[in-house]
């Protein structure tokens, strides 16, 4: 959680800061910081709230003639985790000496040690928040004698916990150090200057020439040279990589949210990332490469809805393969003591690639000597470099804190995972195969079909902005994707609500079913129609409405507790990908209808870095 962002070069950091913290927003918003380094000394601007009120803040000190402006600094967006969301908690961080000043992501697990160890040492330290983070700050002050990178080294093997940290020093106004450990950062270069920023959409107006930071590598930014040193301060080679995300990818692009362009990215992200495994490149030769034979157990594991995926994906493993596929918790399997070898293949979902317990169910899985192969969207993320095989989704970036296409790009590779193992263990043949993956290849037009159909969906969810409470239901993997709808929905309007198997409303369920109760069903089991259509009229006979989501052939007349939206037809194993249109749209327009800030909403962040 956070971002941060750091800028040296020719141009004023400021704005360049701004913009980039606008793309890192989704990582937290509880409050937003900025701070260059000028004739004077450090100038900060920081405060409680959205990035927006630091902008305000940033225009009203230019009307006073004291505009915030250097060549040098750093920003910071913020997802409280020690220490309310407050002015003072903001960052960035500065040390009692004014001397250096630090953003920082992640958290500082010894830092109350730390702290009481500066604040009884001979100067007496005295620190102005009850943040984890400002001990960084305090500490570099304290160990800093005319070499910023000593310091940094100093701080990094002081330091327990996880950290992106960029550093500034007044002694070296010609420097950005940044360091890192176990959360993301990157380094871009340009023409006009070089940065630091959590994620590459920050600086992708600038460059698309970026270095991944590994853990406890430092880097040492000049305005026109970046240089890279170990902890034993012995200077590093790196290569750097050309990033194929465009620009546009990180702006809205006329819609009035970024969740609602992301939703009808998905005819492209589905085609691109079908047709990454077909042309050569690396998610090509990752499933050519695969020995699912030498496993006898899949482990799929993840958090939120790449959780959802895993879920659903469990159905199409299971029917295609025959092989048991389990389906956990990250954040539950990293502390189980999970019976699995070097026969269990462990898959692990993550659009970030940086999610901290996904991560640590990685390491845990690899520490048990199982293999592991990841699906992450993010190029050069923590769990895309360390699994032994990654398969990308090619979503690109996406800014929406709910994820949308990247889910949908991850339901497809799953997909097709699953039928290239059935192909392999003999499960199925070369024809079917190809039966298999048209079905896949046809999922992008489908859903472009869809699409005819959103002024519709749009209407019936401006009727549902009242319901305190939505149920959704589904049988198989309609229930998979049901869990989905519901998490969408609660992530972005507020509204309670739990998704169950169909089959289980009876069992305890059914008795929060009242007047005017909304339950929203899925069915495109064809051979399940009948079940769910029972399981719609028994709620409905107790006053319950019901928006019925499928692509069965339906025997009940719509009424005015009963509304269907029909889907184009797909295998039941890909279905999925259709239904989750729906339920994206659904919760998007009951969101829009109740004017929630849909792309930010309260208390979540995209890239969960942080236990
Ligand atoms: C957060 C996001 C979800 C996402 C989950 C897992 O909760 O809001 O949209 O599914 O993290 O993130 P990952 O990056 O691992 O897919």
């Amino acid at each position: 959680m956070c971002g941060i962002i750091g800028y040296i070069g020719k141009e004023d950091a400021v704005p360049i800061i701004v913009d980039g913290l606008k793309k890192l927003e989704y990582r937290g918003y509880d409050s937003a910081g900025i701070a260059v380094l000028g004739y004077n000394g450090f100038d900060v601007v920081k405060q409680k709230g959205r990035l927006a009120i630091l902008e305000e803040r940033l225009a009203s000190r230019l009307l006073e003639n004291k505009p915030l402006s250097g060549r040098l600094g750093i920003g910071h967006t913020r997802w409280a985790t020690h220490g309310e969301p407050s002015d003072i908690n903001s960052h960035p961080h500065v040390g009692s000496k004014n001397k250096i000043a630090v953003v920082h992501n992640g958290i500082i697990e010894n830092y109350k040690q730390l702290k009481e160890r500066l604040e009884h040492s001979e100067h007496g330290v005295s620190f102005a928040s009850q943040t984890d983070s400002e001990v960084i700050a305090q500490l570099a002050e304290h160990y800093y004698s005319g070499d910023i990178i000593d310091a940094v080294i100093k701080v990094s093997n002081a330091v327990e916990g996880s950290y992106a940290l960029g550093i500034m020093c007044i002694d070296e106004p010609d420097t950005l150090v940044a360091v890192k450990k176990d959360n993301p950062l990157i380094i871009g270069v340009s023409d006009h200057g070089n940065f630091i920023a959590s994620d590459v959409p920050a600086v992708l107006k600038h460059t698309n020439k970026v270095y991944y930071l590994n853990d406890k590598e430092i880097a040492v930014l000049k305005e026109g040279k970046v240089q890279f040193f170990n902890m034993d301060k012995e200077p590093l080679k790196k290569k750097i990589e050309t990033i194929t995300w465009s620009m546009d990818s990180a702006e809205k692009g006329g819609y009035p949210h970024f969740m609602l362009k992301e939703i009808m990215e998905q005819p492209r992200v589905l085609r691109d990332t079908i047709q990454s495994v077909f042309n050569d490149g690396k998610n090509k030769n990752v499933l050519d490469s695969v020995n699912i034979s030498g496993y006898n157990k899949i482990v799929i594991t993840a958090c939120g809805s790449a959780f959802n995926a895993g879920v659903t994906a469990k159905y199409v493993f299971e029917k295609l393969c025959r092989i048991s596929v389990d389906v956990e918790l990250a954040s539950e399997f990293r502390y189980k003591d999970a019976i699995i070898d070097n026969k269990t293949l462990v898959i692990l979902v993550s659009q970030s690639g940086e999610t901290a317990d996904t991560i640590a169910a990685m390491r845990e899985a690899k520490s048990k000597r199982a293999a592991t192969l990841s699906i992450v969207n993010v190029v050069g993320s923590t769990i895309a470099k360390e699994t032994d095989y990654c398969l990308f989704t090619a979503a690109g970036p996406e800014i929406a804190v709910a994820t949308t296409k990247a889910f949908s790009a991850q339901l497809v590779l799953l997909y097709i995972l699953a039928v290239r193992f059935a192909l392999k263990t003999g499960k199925l043949t070369h024809k079917e195969e190809e039966a298999q993956l048209a079905e896949i290849a046809s999922l992008p037009d489908k859903v472009k079909m869809l699409f005819e159909q959103i002024d519709a969906i749009q209407k019936y969810a401006s009727t549902c902005v009242g319901y305190k409470s939505i149920f959704f239901i589904g049988r198989n993997i309609d229930y998979a994707i049901a869990l989905e709808g519901s998490l969408k929905l609660k992530e972005i309007s507020y509204i309670h609500s739990e998704a169950y198997a169909g089959g289980e409303l009876k069992h305890g369920t059914i008795s929060l079913v009242e007047e005017n109760t909304l339950v929203v069903a899925l069915s495109n089991c064809e051979r399940l129609y009948g079940k769910i259509m029972s399981n719609a009229q028994q709620v409905i006979s107790r006053g319950a409405k019901v928006l019925f989501i499928g692509n069965c052939p339906r025997d009940d007349t719509e009424s005015e507790k009963l509304y269907y939206i029909n889907l184009p037809k797909a295998a039941e194993l890909f279905s999925p990908s259709l239904s989750v249109i729906v339920l994206q749209l659904f919760s998007y327009y009951v969101a829009a209808n109740k004017g929630l800030d849909i792309d930010k909403p309260r208390n979540l962040a995209k890239s969960v870095t942080v236990e």
